[in-house]
């Protein structure tokens, strides 16, 4: 494709065509990854929402089948939005999703494969008795705030339960629902979890993590040998927030950690494009991995002319921090299978302005790790005690501008004469007897089109450098 459409993504998952946001309900069956993912069939910009469908047996290379779930009764007539997978312990799959009915209220339905003999899963059939859920005068729901339900779990009471985004004025709920034959759903007195001034909690996710271990868990998981963690896409800033806690099945409620909050300083999956994620627990290899939604960084005019609009990021299998205080991530180990040919550089000492180009290699096309380590921690500049937003940090000092221990990093997807690149690097910093690490990405040159949008993201992170070499893997696709 590269020659007459040279924007789209090598091994990213796209569609051929038209818009994508959420990945929504992914699942293993049988062996088989499926992803579904909302889709506009007619067009390039939102709308029109169905849920496209996809299966893999490696996370890589998808097959593509007819739309899953699309319009077709009252209680989803307007659209079929987001919503997640739960496998019941009988080994079925089934789907909860978000319709938008007539009034334009949003509400919440249920769908199970046609035929389970069937390991691609390709006709989903609608309960008669949709919606199950829905905002009534009785229950206070908001009826333009009340979507995208997780992945249900089950109590040691054999209930089932689920959480539902939604906004009270401008707290952010995690709506909880129970039931005990998966049809039947009644409101919960109080949520599992809340936040005020954080607007509305799209795309929930909320799943156990092993404190000891990589491992991933069911979803229905918990004791003493686990944490949970609640996700929240927050509308208002197109932002993703997580916290670490403690699920307390008696009183269904969800804790979390002290100085674990759902905005500002809170953690992040992503500091860039990244929005509507959600996790799935893979039993085949003991993993939960995670999906989240690309926006496109061209105009609606550039779409329309490209044809297209987002895309999925990589899979990652995600897991807890030996600190038991933030998730680590790492691209799944299947999309190592496209490595072709290796290209090592020796190691070198890097001066300051200096620039060693990559021989060798497609360099739209390449998996690049990289580990630095650093002499002369000295010099280090000290940090501004103002400068706390690191996103604008990476801004204002760009790759351009040189620092006493940075930039260092990567070129990507550079061009003849640096005329278009993005800078992926680091600098460090000192701060009253610590080091403190920026990791930026400079967008800033990454296209000579001024309808692109080009934020610079950046973020802080997590290491002492005295004790850890810096690495950084950049998976790069065009
Ligand atoms: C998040 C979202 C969801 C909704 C879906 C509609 O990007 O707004 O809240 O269900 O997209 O496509």
């Amino acid at each position: 494709h590269q020659d007459n459409e040279p924007y789209r993504t090598g091994y990213h998952f796209q569609p051929p065509k038209n818009w994508i946001n959420d990945p929504n309900g992914p699942l293993i069956y049988k062996g088989i990854y499926h992803l579904f993912y909302q889709y506009n069939p007619k067009g390039v910009v939102w709308g029109n929402i169905v849920w496209a469908h996809s299966t893999s047996t490696d996370l890589v290379n998808w097959t593509p089948h007819d739309a899953a779930i699309f319009p077709s009764q009252p209680s989803d007539i307007n659209g079929c939005w987001s919503g997640s997978a739960t496998i019941l312990p009988s080994g079925k799959p089934v789907i909860l999703y978000t319709g938008i009915n007539p009034q334009n209220q949003q509400v919440q339905n249920l769908a199970f494969p046609k035929n389970l003999s069937d390991p691609f899963l390709r006709e989903w059939v609608k309960v008669p008795q949709n919606p199950l859920m829905a905002p009534t005068q009785a229950n206070h729901i908001n009826a333009s705030s009340f979507r995208d339900p997780t992945t249900a779990w089950l109590g040691p009471d054999k209930r089932w339960r689920v959480i539902i985004g939604s906004k009270q004025n401008q707290r952010g709920l995690a709506i909880l629902y129970r039931s005990k034959d998966f049809l039947h759903w009644v409101k919960a007195k109080h949520p599992l979890h809340s936040a005020k001034k954080t607007g509305m909690w799209e795309c929930p996710d909320f799943f156990p993590v092993s404190i000891h271990g990589q491992n991933g868990l069911d979803s229905s998981e918990n004791g003493p040998a686990v944490k949970h963690v609640l996700k929240a896409s927050l509308d208002n800033t197109k932002h993703e927030y997580y916290t670490i806690g403690t699920y307390n099945i008696d009183k269904d409620i969800y804790i979390p950690d002290k100085g674990s909050v759902e905005s500002d300083s809170g953690l992040r999956y992503d500091y860039g494009k990244f929005y509507a994620s959600k996790t799935f627990f893979d039993s085949s290899k003991n993993r939960r991995i995670l999906w989240g939604w690309i926006n496109e960084s061209s105009s609606v005019e550039g779409d329309i002319k490209k044809g297209w609009s987002g895309l999925q990021a990589i899979p990652r299998t995600l897991w807890l921090a030996k600190s038991g205080k933030q998730l680590v991530q790492w691209p799944v180990q299947e999309i190592e299978k496209l490595r072709g040919k290796t290209v090592k550089l020796p190691s070198t000492v890097l001066k300051g302005g200096s620039v060693r180009e990559v021989v060798g290699v497609t360099a739209a096309q390449a998996d690049v790790e990289i580990t630095f380590g650093i002499s002369d921690f000295k010099k280090a500049e000290v940090l501004d005690p103002s400068w706390t937003d690191p996103q604008l940090l990476c801004g204002q000092k760009s790759a351009t501008v040189k620092g006493s221990l940075g930039p260092f990093g990567l070129y990507v997807l550079a061009s003849k004469g640096l005329k278009e690149y993005t800078a992926v690097f680091y600098r460090i910093f000192k701060a009253n007897n610590k080091y403190v690490v920026l990791l930026c990405s400079d967008q800033s040159r990454s296209s000579l089109n001024k309808d692109n949008d080009k934020t610079t993201y950046g973020a802080f992170v997590k290491v002492d450098p005295l004790r850890e070499k810096l690495s950084l893997r950049s998976l790069i696709s065009l």
